[in-house]
Protein backbone atom coordinates (compact mmCIF):
# COMPACT_ATOMS: atom_id res chain seq x y z
CA UNK A 1 0.00 0.00 0.00
CA UNK A 2 1.23 3.18 -1.08
CA UNK A 3 2.02 5.87 1.93
CA UNK A 4 -0.76 8.21 0.08
CA UNK A 5 -3.09 5.25 0.49
CA UNK A 6 -1.73 4.98 3.81
CA UNK A 7 -3.00 8.60 4.54
CA UNK A 8 -6.40 8.49 3.38
CA UNK A 9 -7.08 5.43 5.48
CA UNK A 10 -5.90 7.61 8.70
CA UNK A 11 -7.64 10.63 7.66
CA UNK A 12 -10.65 7.75 7.89
CA UNK A 13 -9.61 6.73 10.89
CA UNK A 14 -9.34 10.45 12.09
CA UNK A 15 -13.04 11.36 10.95
CA UNK A 16 -14.24 8.26 12.67
CA UNK A 17 -12.67 8.97 16.15
CA UNK A 18 -13.34 12.78 15.76
CA UNK A 19 -17.04 12.54 15.03
CA UNK A 20 -17.73 9.26 17.20
CA UNK A 21 -16.47 11.46 20.31
CA UNK A 22 -19.83 11.18 22.61
CA UNK A 23 -18.33 13.81 25.00
CA UNK A 24 -15.18 16.44 25.77
CA UNK A 25 -13.40 13.85 27.54
CA UNK A 26 -13.96 11.44 24.33
CA UNK A 27 -12.99 14.13 22.47
CA UNK A 28 -9.92 14.97 24.08
CA UNK A 29 -8.67 11.45 23.81
CA UNK A 30 -9.30 11.47 20.33
CA UNK A 31 -7.17 14.89 19.93
CA UNK A 32 -4.34 13.09 22.04
CA UNK A 33 -4.08 10.36 20.04
CA UNK A 34 -3.81 12.12 17.12
CA UNK A 35 -2.22 14.99 17.24
CA UNK A 36 -0.71 15.13 20.49
CA UNK A 37 3.07 14.31 21.19
CA UNK A 38 2.89 10.92 20.32
CA UNK A 39 -0.17 11.25 18.44
CA UNK A 40 -0.14 9.07 14.77
CA UNK A 41 -0.30 12.60 13.06
CA UNK A 42 2.94 13.66 15.30
CA UNK A 43 4.43 11.14 14.42
CA UNK A 44 3.63 11.46 10.45
CA UNK A 45 4.96 14.62 10.53
CA UNK A 46 8.47 13.44 11.72
CA UNK A 47 8.54 10.68 8.89
CA UNK A 48 8.14 12.75 6.11
CA UNK A 49 12.47 13.91 7.38
CA UNK A 50 12.80 9.66 5.92
CA UNK A 51 10.73 10.08 2.82
CA UNK A 52 12.59 10.07 -0.08
CA UNK A 53 13.13 13.18 -1.38
CA UNK A 54 11.04 13.19 -5.16
CA UNK A 55 8.26 12.05 -2.89
CA UNK A 56 8.19 14.52 -0.86
CA UNK A 57 6.34 17.72 -2.11
CA UNK A 58 3.17 14.97 -2.86
CA UNK A 59 3.06 13.16 0.35
CA UNK A 60 4.36 16.31 2.57
CA UNK A 61 1.46 18.55 0.93
CA UNK A 62 -0.89 15.75 1.86
CA UNK A 63 0.19 15.30 5.23
CA UNK A 64 0.07 19.00 6.30
CA UNK A 65 -3.21 19.27 4.85
CA UNK A 66 -4.37 16.21 6.62
CA UNK A 67 -3.12 17.98 9.90
CA UNK A 68 -4.83 20.73 9.05
CA UNK A 69 -8.12 19.03 8.00
CA UNK A 70 -7.68 17.00 11.78
CA UNK A 71 -7.09 20.21 13.92
CA UNK A 72 -10.40 21.77 11.98
CA UNK A 73 -12.22 18.86 12.46
CA UNK A 74 -11.25 18.42 16.32
CA UNK A 75 -12.10 21.88 16.68
CA UNK A 76 -15.77 22.04 14.99
CA UNK A 77 -16.54 18.91 17.22
CA UNK A 78 -15.26 20.47 20.41
CA UNK A 79 -17.45 23.85 19.38
CA UNK A 80 -20.29 21.53 18.24
CA UNK A 81 -20.02 19.70 21.99
CA UNK A 82 -19.94 23.08 23.99
CA UNK A 83 -22.81 24.34 22.00
CA UNK A 84 -24.62 21.48 22.62
CA UNK A 85 -23.89 21.42 26.69
CA UNK A 86 -24.77 25.17 26.62
CA UNK A 87 -28.24 23.70 24.80
CA UNK A 88 -28.77 21.02 27.49
CA UNK A 89 -28.02 23.47 30.35
CA UNK A 90 -30.39 26.17 29.03
CA UNK A 91 -33.07 23.40 28.67
CA UNK A 92 -32.75 21.87 32.04
CA UNK A 93 -32.01 25.45 33.83
CA UNK A 94 -33.72 27.40 32.17
CA UNK A 95 -35.86 30.81 33.89
CA UNK A 96 -39.47 31.72 32.78
CA UNK A 97 -39.05 35.19 33.05
CA UNK A 98 -42.47 35.28 32.27
CA UNK A 99 -43.46 32.84 35.05
CA UNK A 100 -45.24 35.62 37.80
CA UNK A 101 -42.44 35.97 41.07
CA UNK A 102 -42.99 34.55 43.93
CA UNK A 103 -44.01 37.18 46.20
CA UNK A 104 -42.70 37.41 49.66
CA UNK A 105 -45.11 37.26 52.20
CA UNK A 106 -45.18 40.75 54.30
CA UNK A 107 -45.84 41.16 57.14
CA UNK A 108 -47.94 44.06 59.28
CA UNK A 109 -48.31 45.71 62.45
CA UNK A 110 -49.77 43.54 65.58
CA UNK A 111 -52.82 44.60 66.44
CA UNK A 112 -52.21 45.83 69.83
CA UNK A 113 -49.60 47.97 67.97
CA UNK A 114 -52.03 49.66 65.49
CA UNK A 115 -54.35 50.20 68.34
CA UNK A 116 -52.08 51.86 70.49
CA UNK A 117 -50.95 54.07 67.92
CA UNK A 118 -54.54 54.25 66.78
CA UNK A 119 -54.88 55.74 70.57
CA UNK A 120 -51.72 58.33 69.56
CA UNK A 121 -53.11 59.86 66.55
CA UNK A 122 -56.48 60.38 68.53
CA UNK A 123 -54.26 62.40 71.04
CA UNK A 124 -51.93 63.76 68.92
CA UNK A 125 -54.58 65.64 66.99
CA UNK A 126 -55.49 67.17 69.98
CA UNK A 127 -51.82 68.67 70.74
CA UNK A 128 -51.12 66.31 73.16
CA UNK A 129 -47.02 65.22 73.38
CA UNK A 130 -46.39 61.18 73.48
CA UNK A 131 -44.43 60.11 76.28
CA UNK A 132 -42.12 57.01 77.55
CA UNK A 133 -41.51 55.50 81.11
CA UNK A 134 -39.41 52.63 82.20
CA UNK A 135 -41.18 49.00 82.72
CA UNK A 136 -39.17 47.80 85.61
CA UNK A 137 -39.94 50.91 88.06
CA UNK A 138 -39.24 51.32 91.75
CA UNK A 139 -42.51 51.73 94.14
CA UNK A 140 -41.96 55.15 94.07
CA UNK A 141 -43.01 55.60 90.73
CA UNK A 142 -46.02 53.09 90.44
CA UNK A 143 -47.25 53.28 93.82
CA UNK A 144 -46.14 55.56 96.49
CA UNK A 145 -46.04 58.94 94.47
CA UNK A 146 -49.35 57.91 92.64
CA UNK A 147 -50.72 58.25 96.43
CA UNK A 148 -51.05 54.59 97.38
CA UNK A 149 -50.75 54.30 100.86
CA UNK A 150 -48.52 51.07 101.82
CA UNK A 151 -51.37 49.04 102.68
CA UNK A 152 -52.53 49.39 99.50
CA UNK A 153 -53.26 45.44 98.07
CA UNK A 154 -52.03 46.00 94.77
CA UNK A 155 -48.52 46.17 96.44
CA UNK A 156 -48.81 42.70 97.17
CA UNK A 157 -46.50 40.45 95.75
CA UNK A 158 -49.58 38.70 94.36
CA UNK A 159 -50.77 41.48 92.14
CA UNK A 160 -46.99 42.45 91.34
CA UNK A 161 -43.91 41.03 90.05
CA UNK A 162 -41.05 42.66 92.04
CA UNK A 163 -37.42 41.97 90.79
CA UNK A 164 -36.20 40.08 93.96
CA UNK A 165 -32.40 40.45 93.75
CA UNK A 166 -30.40 38.46 96.20
CA UNK A 167 -27.25 40.64 96.45
CA UNK A 168 -26.23 41.16 100.10
CA UNK A 169 -27.92 44.79 101.80
CA UNK A 170 -30.50 44.35 98.60
CA UNK A 171 -34.34 44.83 99.43
CA UNK A 172 -35.96 41.88 99.11
CA UNK A 173 -39.76 42.47 99.02
CA UNK A 174 -41.56 41.34 102.51
CA UNK A 175 -45.02 40.55 102.55
CA UNK A 176 -46.84 42.62 103.36
CA UNK A 177 -45.00 44.79 101.53
CA UNK A 178 -43.65 47.73 103.90
CA UNK A 179 -39.87 48.03 102.28
CA UNK A 180 -38.46 51.54 101.44
CA UNK A 181 -39.14 53.59 98.51
CA UNK A 182 -36.17 51.24 96.47
CA UNK A 183 -38.39 47.95 95.94
CA UNK A 184 -38.11 47.70 91.91
CA UNK A 185 -40.77 45.44 89.98
CA UNK A 186 -42.37 45.33 86.54
CA UNK A 187 -44.59 48.20 86.28
CA UNK A 188 -48.49 47.58 86.98
CA UNK A 189 -49.76 50.48 85.24
CA UNK A 190 -48.47 53.11 83.37
CA UNK A 191 -49.89 55.15 85.71
CA UNK A 192 -45.92 55.93 86.98
CA UNK A 193 -45.52 57.87 83.79
CA UNK A 194 -47.52 61.04 84.87
CA UNK A 195 -44.87 60.92 88.06
CA UNK A 196 -42.07 60.96 85.13
CA UNK A 197 -43.68 63.48 83.42
CA UNK A 198 -44.17 66.09 85.82
CA UNK A 199 -40.23 65.24 87.20
CA UNK A 200 -39.38 66.62 83.82
CA UNK A 201 -41.76 69.37 82.35
CA UNK A 202 -43.53 72.03 83.77
CA UNK A 203 -47.18 72.50 83.56
CA UNK A 204 -49.05 72.69 81.00
CA UNK A 205 -48.75 69.08 80.23
CA UNK A 206 -50.76 67.63 77.72
CA UNK A 207 -49.18 64.05 77.00
CA UNK A 208 -49.90 60.50 76.56
CA UNK A 209 -47.79 57.22 77.66
CA UNK A 210 -48.20 54.21 76.38
CA UNK A 211 -46.58 50.89 77.45
CA UNK A 212 -46.35 47.73 78.32
CA UNK A 213 -47.60 46.39 81.73
CA UNK A 214 -47.48 43.50 83.84
CA UNK A 215 -49.31 41.56 86.48
CA UNK A 216 -49.00 38.38 88.39
CA UNK A 217 -52.28 37.15 86.53
CA UNK A 218 -52.78 34.02 84.78
CA UNK A 219 -53.84 34.10 81.07
CA UNK A 220 -57.14 33.35 80.71
CA UNK A 221 -59.91 34.78 78.25
CA UNK A 222 -59.93 38.35 79.60
CA UNK A 223 -56.77 38.69 81.22
CA UNK A 224 -53.37 38.54 80.36
CA UNK A 225 -49.97 38.87 82.62
CA UNK A 226 -48.70 41.18 80.16
CA UNK A 227 -50.48 43.96 78.64
CA UNK A 228 -51.06 47.43 77.43
CA UNK A 229 -51.84 50.95 78.44
CA UNK A 230 -51.74 54.37 77.14
CA UNK A 231 -52.16 56.57 80.08
CA UNK A 232 -53.08 60.45 79.68
CA UNK A 233 -52.62 63.11 81.82
CA UNK A 234 -52.99 66.98 81.54
CA UNK A 235 -51.99 69.24 84.15
CA UNK A 236 -52.90 73.64 83.49
CA UNK A 237 -54.32 76.19 84.98
CA UNK A 238 -58.16 75.95 85.18
CA UNK A 239 -58.68 72.50 84.01
CA UNK A 240 -62.13 71.06 85.54
CA UNK A 241 -64.15 68.07 85.12
CA UNK A 242 -66.09 69.23 82.13
CA UNK A 243 -62.51 68.92 80.10
CA UNK A 244 -62.19 65.78 81.25
CA UNK A 245 -64.99 64.70 80.06
CA UNK A 246 -64.88 66.48 76.56
CA UNK A 247 -61.57 64.82 76.08
CA UNK A 248 -62.77 61.56 76.46
CA UNK A 249 -66.54 62.07 74.80
CA UNK A 250 -64.19 63.31 71.89
CA UNK A 251 -61.70 60.26 72.06
CA UNK A 252 -64.73 57.71 72.50
CA UNK A 253 -66.10 58.99 69.14
CA UNK A 254 -63.29 58.76 67.64
CA UNK A 255 -62.41 55.64 68.60
CA UNK A 256 -65.97 53.78 68.19
CA UNK A 257 -67.75 55.89 65.80
CA UNK A 258 -69.60 59.53 66.42
CA UNK A 259 -73.07 57.49 67.19
CA UNK A 260 -71.42 56.50 70.42
CA UNK A 261 -73.06 57.43 74.08
CA UNK A 262 -71.08 57.77 77.33
CA UNK A 263 -71.59 57.42 80.86
CA UNK A 264 -68.51 58.40 83.91
CA UNK A 265 -69.34 56.03 86.32
CA UNK A 266 -68.03 56.73 89.74
CA UNK A 267 -65.05 54.79 90.95
CA UNK A 268 -61.92 54.90 93.43
CA UNK A 269 -58.09 55.10 92.15
CA UNK A 270 -55.73 56.25 95.09
CA UNK A 271 -54.27 58.56 92.54
CA UNK A 272 -57.71 60.78 91.32
CA UNK A 273 -60.20 61.98 92.99
CA UNK A 274 -63.09 62.45 92.15
CA UNK A 275 -62.37 59.21 90.01
CA UNK A 276 -64.65 57.38 87.52
CA UNK A 277 -65.23 54.73 85.01
CA UNK A 278 -65.88 55.58 81.76
CA UNK A 279 -68.16 53.34 79.50
CA UNK A 280 -69.36 53.56 76.13
CA UNK A 281 -72.77 52.16 74.52
CA UNK A 282 -72.83 48.54 73.53
CA UNK A 283 -71.98 48.78 69.45
CA UNK A 284 -73.66 45.44 69.71
CA UNK A 285 -77.03 46.31 70.53
CA UNK A 286 -76.87 50.02 70.45
CA UNK A 287 -77.33 50.13 74.58
CA UNK A 288 -80.53 48.26 74.33
CA UNK A 289 -78.87 45.15 76.41
CA UNK A 290 -77.39 42.10 74.93
CA UNK A 291 -75.11 39.34 76.13
CA UNK A 292 -71.70 41.28 74.63
CA UNK A 293 -72.17 44.29 77.74
CA UNK A 294 -73.78 41.77 79.74
CA UNK A 295 -77.63 42.97 79.41
CA UNK A 296 -76.32 46.65 80.76
CA UNK A 297 -75.94 48.41 77.15
CA UNK A 298 -72.84 49.88 78.23
CA UNK A 299 -69.36 48.64 78.18
CA UNK A 300 -66.24 49.77 80.31
CA UNK A 301 -63.54 51.03 78.08
CA UNK A 302 -61.10 53.43 80.49
CA UNK A 303 -60.68 54.57 84.26
CA UNK A 304 -59.84 58.16 84.90
CA UNK A 305 -60.44 61.02 87.34
CA UNK A 306 -58.91 64.71 88.72
CA UNK A 307 -55.66 64.11 89.47
CA UNK A 308 -55.38 64.08 93.36
CA UNK A 309 -53.66 67.29 94.74
CA UNK A 310 -51.14 64.71 96.77
CA UNK A 311 -49.94 63.28 93.49
CA UNK A 312 -48.73 66.88 92.10
CA UNK A 313 -47.46 67.71 95.63
CA UNK A 314 -45.22 64.72 95.15
CA UNK A 315 -43.95 65.72 91.78
CA UNK A 316 -43.56 69.64 92.78
CA UNK A 317 -46.61 71.09 91.25
CA UNK A 318 -48.27 73.61 93.05
CA UNK A 319 -52.04 72.20 93.48
CA UNK A 320 -53.27 75.33 94.31
CA UNK A 321 -52.19 77.15 91.06
CA UNK A 322 -52.68 73.58 89.09
CA UNK A 323 -54.79 70.63 88.45
CA UNK A 324 -55.45 68.44 86.26
CA UNK A 325 -57.05 64.82 84.76
CA UNK A 326 -55.69 61.58 84.12
CA UNK A 327 -56.85 58.43 82.33
CA UNK A 328 -55.76 55.18 81.68
CA UNK A 329 -57.06 53.04 78.86
CA UNK A 330 -56.64 49.32 78.23
CA UNK A 331 -55.36 48.75 74.83
CA UNK A 332 -56.17 44.91 74.49
CA UNK A 333 -59.78 45.98 75.80
CA UNK A 334 -60.39 48.66 72.51
CA UNK A 335 -58.51 45.74 70.54
CA UNK A 336 -61.63 43.10 71.99
CA UNK A 337 -64.02 45.53 71.99
CA UNK A 338 -63.69 47.10 68.41
CA UNK A 339 -63.62 43.15 66.99
CA UNK A 340 -65.59 41.54 69.30
CA UNK A 341 -62.82 38.77 70.63
CA UNK A 342 -63.77 36.03 72.08
CA UNK A 343 -60.47 35.43 73.77
CA UNK A 344 -57.20 37.91 74.67
CA UNK A 345 -54.96 35.16 74.53
CA UNK A 346 -55.05 35.17 70.88
CA UNK A 347 -53.43 38.16 70.52
CA UNK A 348 -50.43 36.93 72.53
CA UNK A 349 -49.82 33.28 70.90
CA UNK A 350 -48.32 34.65 67.38
CA UNK A 351 -51.09 32.64 65.29
CA UNK A 352 -50.60 34.16 62.14
CA UNK A 353 -54.15 32.53 60.85
CA UNK A 354 -55.66 34.83 63.50
CA UNK A 355 -53.13 37.99 63.55
CA UNK A 356 -53.03 38.35 59.65
CA UNK A 357 -57.07 39.28 60.06
CA UNK A 358 -56.33 42.53 60.80
N1 LIG B 1 -53.91 52.77 86.29
C1 LIG B 1 -55.28 52.33 86.33
C2 LIG B 1 -55.34 50.82 86.15
O1 LIG B 1 -54.40 50.24 85.76
C3 LIG B 1 -56.08 52.99 85.24
C4 LIG B 1 -56.30 54.43 85.49
C5 LIG B 1 -57.40 54.86 86.20
C6 LIG B 1 -55.41 55.38 85.06
C7 LIG B 1 -57.64 56.18 86.45
C8 LIG B 1 -55.62 56.74 85.34
C9 LIG B 1 -56.76 57.11 86.03
O2 LIG B 1 -54.79 57.69 84.94
O3 LIG B 1 -56.98 58.45 86.27
O4 LIG B 1 -56.36 50.25 86.44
Amino acid sequence: MSLIEDLDALEARAREMIEGADGADALEAARVALLGKKGEITALMHMMGKVAPEERPVLGKRANELRRIVETLVEHASSDLRRQAMANLMATEAVDVTLPGARPTLGHQHLINQIAQEIEDVFCAIGYTVEAGPEVETSWYNFTALNAPMDHPSRSARDTFYVVDNAPGSVVHPEPHAAGESDVLLRTQTSGGQIHIMEHQEPPIYAIVPGTVYRPDTADACHLPQFHQVEGLVVDEGITFGDLKGTLDYFAKAMFGPERKTRYRPHFFPFTEPSCELDVSCHVCGGKGCSFCKHSGWIEILGCGMVDPNVLINCGVDPERYTGFAFGIGVERVAALRYDLPDLRALMTGDMRFLAQF
